[in-house]
């Protein structure tokens, strides 16, 4: 049987073997010859011209000149680090994921964590949605919670993830400006766009310049189902609350660490892995009967919704550790590829609309960004569950299949295990959910999507004055960069339905009218902000 700490070292051991440790080596080409020059190319006379013949020349230049793959489309800018996670006590009433109903196994985890709009070398410290991305390697195959530090989303639904994200990113003609959500496009599209109201919240209050990676909470976002072995569904949003606390920088620190130090979160990171202060996140869930399905004012296939922990308490199930840095950034930290649909027996999906399209977008990007379908057997992305299949062949295949045959089901040499001479035994076999689904083929949202105020107006009473203030001032620095007058007012109308004391705060400072009063605020009036929280002075 296998010790507990073998099991928390088997992604490791996989890893070691691909390790290499070229210091006090002797230098070769790429087909291993040796080389007692790689200083000056082979040429006719000491002062002539280069020669074709200079392998080492050409191998060594071909080499540079393909150093680099497509940075990820969003969340190019990120930082990871290995750990490993354990439940506390067994979840098998609710999932038949082994990693979660048995308490003695330690699961090997990567993580990574990212901005979204930066590019690749962009600043961490950027008012920005962070990733929260951990692949699991559990006996039974990769599990990948691929989450952010907001629990709700922008859109509500994948088609929409695009035209979002190009409002985020820098302007078409002249790429600006970089990883800043300050720009008329990004307010243009949120003033059109009335669902992205809630998250617009999260991201002008502080969670949105968190002050360490360790200090950050992390969502799954959507509602996920955990499936138990008698087939019983059980909806489920996952969190991870870092044992350090949650904890945020304030603008005026973020401004300035922006320009002392682009690498503040990747280096705090880095640094408290290597002194051994590892960082520490518990995962929470909150478990919904399949019977309360329809019991919540909002849609629980929403992902621009929480679901209010007064509603459904937190439920502590496990802890998460980071204890060791990457040995290589670009082999682990740039090459792991992470995606929703990577799910293990005993977790499956809802039908959120976001997350039926993350599910398809994530493979589709990484056919592109690692070359090709074969991407898994990079070693970063390799199981420590055994791989076994009929997939064959494409571009870097690694592996030597000896099988004489590769088809399913055959009669030659056994066929896949699931299928052929191990069909008797479905013990951790992934089975879909089954659910009745029914209706008309149509491209139209459910009414059950359509608040898009209540929640927003929920996280703003929520706020302590000063984080109302931070909000405030936080509106007032991206929409003052904002050149449409008209956008502004638009955005303005929108905070309107959020809070009329929000929305007359923003208008003023911006040197707008204010706006008209709304009998839409959900019968709730604005409790004013502190003293502190005045426009006055603030700089558009
Ligand atoms: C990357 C989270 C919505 C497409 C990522 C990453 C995270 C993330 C954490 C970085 C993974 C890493 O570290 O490698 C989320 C969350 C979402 C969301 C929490 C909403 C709840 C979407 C949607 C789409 C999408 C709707 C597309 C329809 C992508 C793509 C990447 C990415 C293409 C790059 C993946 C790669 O190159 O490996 N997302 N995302 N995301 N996301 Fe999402």
């Amino acid at each position: 049987g296998t010790t507990v700490a073998d099991d928390s070292n088997q992604k490791q051991q996989q890893l070691d073997q691909y390790r290499v440790d070229s210091t006090n080596t002797r230098y070769t080409t790429d087909q291993g010859v040796r080389i007692d020059d790689t200083d000056n190319s082979l040429s006719i006379g000491e002062r002539g011209p280069t020669i074709l013949e200079d392998f080492h020349l050409r191998e060594k230049v071909m080499r540079f000149d393909h150093e680099r793959i497509p940075e990820r489309v969003v969340h190019a800018r990120g930082s990871g680090a290995h750990g490993v996670f354990q439940v506390y006590e067994s979840l098998a009433e609710y999932t038949c994921a082994d990693f979660l109903s048995d308490p003695s196994l330690v699961t090997p985890v990567f993580v990574r964590f990212s901005t979204v709009a930066g590019s690749r070398g962009s600043a961490d410290t950027v008012r920005d949605v962070r990733g929260f991305a951990t692949k699991f390697f559990t006996r039974q195959g990769n599990y990948d919670l691929v989450g952010n530090n907001f629990p709700v989303f922008f859109v509500q639904d994948a088609i929409k993830f695009a035209d979002f994200v190009h409002s985020v990113k820098p302007e078409p003609h002249n790429e600006i400006p970089q990883a800043q959500s300050a720009h008329d496009t990004l307010w243009d599209f949120v003033q059109l766009q009335p669902e992205t109201m809630h998250t617009i919240m999260w991201l002008m209050s502080d969670r949105a310049i968190p002050r360490s990676f360790r200090m950050m909470q992390g969502f799954g976002v959507h509602t996920f189902r955990l499936v138990n072995a008698e087939g019983r569904g059980t909806f489920v949003k996952f969190h991870w609350r870092p044992k350090l606390g949650t904890h945020s920088l304030v603008w005026d620190e973020v401004l300035r660490i922006q320009g002392n130090d682009p690498d503040f979160n990747r280096r705090d990171l880095w640094e408290a892995i290597a002194s051994g202060q590892y960082p520490e996140w518990e995962l929470g869930l909150q478990l919904v009967p399949e019977a309360d399905e329809h019991k919540f004012d909002f849609d629980l296939l929403d992902p621009t919704k929480i679901i209010p922990e007064e509603e459904v308490p937190l439920r502590m199930v496990g802890k998460m550790t980071l204890n060791r840095n990457p040995d290589n950034f670009f082999a682990e930290t740039e090459q792991i590829a992470f995606c929703t649909a990577n799910v293990v027996p005993g977790i499956d999906f809802t039908n959120d609309p976001l997350l039926q399209g993350r599910n398809f977008s994530y493979l589709d990007t990484q056919l592109l960004r690692l070359g090709g379908p074969n991407f898994q057997q990079i070693p970063i992305n390799r199981p420590v569950a055994p791989v076994h299949n009929d997939n064959r062949d494409g571009f870097h295949q690694h592996m030597i299949h000896t099988s004489h045959t590769s088809y399913s089901k055959n009669s030659i040499s056994g066929g896949c295990p699931a299928t052929g001479v191990l069909a008797g035994d479905m013990n951790g076999v992934f089975r879909h959910y089954t659910e009745r689904v029914e209706g008309e083929k149509i491209r139209k949202r459910s009414p059950s999507f359509g608040d898009h105020y209540s929640q927003a107006t929920l996280f703003w009473n929520s706020m302590s004055p000063w984080e109302k203030e931070h909000i405030v001032k936080a509106f007032l620095f991206e929409l003052g960069h904002v050149e449409r007058r008209y956008i502004k007012e638009q955005v303005v109308e929108r905070l309107t339905n959020v809070d009329t004391g929000l929305a007359a705060h923003v208008a003023a400072g911006l040197g707008l009218p204010a706006p008209t009063a709304r009998t839409t605020n959900h019968g709730k009036s604005s409790p004013a902000l502190s003293q502190a929280g005045q426009p006055s002075g603030l700089a558009t």
